[in-house]
């Protein structure tokens, strides 16, 4: 099958095209330079000239942050993009897999969100992805979205990395303990992600490593593993204010993933350990 990567720069990306390719996939993996989202002829010729049979969409604008200072940057890349990619997709028949977040919910409650719970993003970032999906679904009827959340991976910067590099100078650190969710680890995602679009089991999906955490417990399970003797104080989100509201409750259900008979993803402390080791800080 020829796939088409968009964000194969990213954590996710980088990771889907190593495995596609693995499976023997004729893989082109694309970046913003190359595939800007917000320029739709460049699109066009990219797709003209690679036909692909699928695409997996993992490119996006992931500053949370500072989405809520250039809310009109996120919604171009993020809605708009996502919207003239669907629609190309649309003309050419391919498969469509688009990356989607937990922060399409509101985080109520302490139940895990089915994949048809109500949605309600809390920030611009959330919005952005939530019309995403919708323009996905508007549009298409071979495809697969697939939520995930808390993402960490060779590439990039992300949760895990941060912490190991703040236990180089700090004995102990206040982590929030009040956002409850799962970590979810690049390379195990990857393969899932690689048996879903050679499938035609389309539909919305949640996928993330097994198990709920907070932040700070997230923290204190890398500090455990890489052997960093580094305190974890429990604090509430107040405690560390940022410019966009994040969910306190980012459990998804896997319901969906079970029903279409595809193997969940490992515990999240057993990511954690592979992650450390293959970053060889074990
Ligand atoms: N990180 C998380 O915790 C998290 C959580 C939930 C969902 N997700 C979703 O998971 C997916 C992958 O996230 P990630 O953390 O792997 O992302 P990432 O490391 O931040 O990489 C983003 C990728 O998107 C590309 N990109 C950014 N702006 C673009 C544009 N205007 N046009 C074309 N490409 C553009 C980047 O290309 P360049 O290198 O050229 O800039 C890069 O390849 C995204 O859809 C994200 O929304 C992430």
């Amino acid at each position: 099958m020829k796939i088409l990567i968009t964000g194969a720069t990213g954590q996710l990306g980088a990771d889907c095209l190593e495995e596609c390719r693995a499976r023997g996939h004729e893989v082109y993996g694309v970046s913003s330079h190359m595939f800007p989202l917000s320029d739709e002829s460049a699109m066009r010729a990219v797709l003209d000239e690679f036909e692909p049979d699928a695409i997996l969409h993992a490119a996006a604008y992931t500053a949370v942050d500072r989405a809520e200072d250039e809310p009109d940057l996120c919604r171009l890349v993020n809605a708009a993009g996502t919207e003239i990619l669907a629609r190309l997709a649309q003309e050419r028949d391919v498969k469509f897999l688009y990356i989607s977040t937990d922060y399409v919910f509101p985080g109520t409650g302490n139940a895990p969100y089915e994949t048809d719970a109500p949605t309600g993003p809390r920030n611009v970032y959330g919005a952005s992805k939530l019309a995403g999906e919708e323009a996905v679904e508007a549009r298409l009827e071979r495809f697969f979205i697939v939520r995930i959340s808390w993402v960490f991976g060779a590439r990039g910067t992300n949760f895990v990395k941060t912490m190991l590099e703040l236990a180089k100078t700090h004995k102990s650190l206040s982590i929030v303990a009040d956002q409850v969710g799962s970590p979810t680890y690049t390379r195990d995602l990857a393969p899932l992600l690689a048996d879903m679009i050679a499938s035609e089991k389309y539909g919305l999906y949640h996928a993330t490593n097994e198990g709920f955490c907070s932040w700070a417990e997230f923290a204190a399970e890398i500090f455990r593993t890489a052997g960093k003797d580094v305190a974890v104080t429990s604090v509430p989100s107040r405690a560390h204010p940022t410019k966009a509201v994040r969910p306190k409750n980012s459990r998804l259900s896997k319901r969906s993933l079970d029903a279409a008979g595809f193997e969940r993803l490992p515990p999240w402390q057993d990511a954690v350990a592979r992650f450390i080791a293959e970053l060889g800080q074990g």
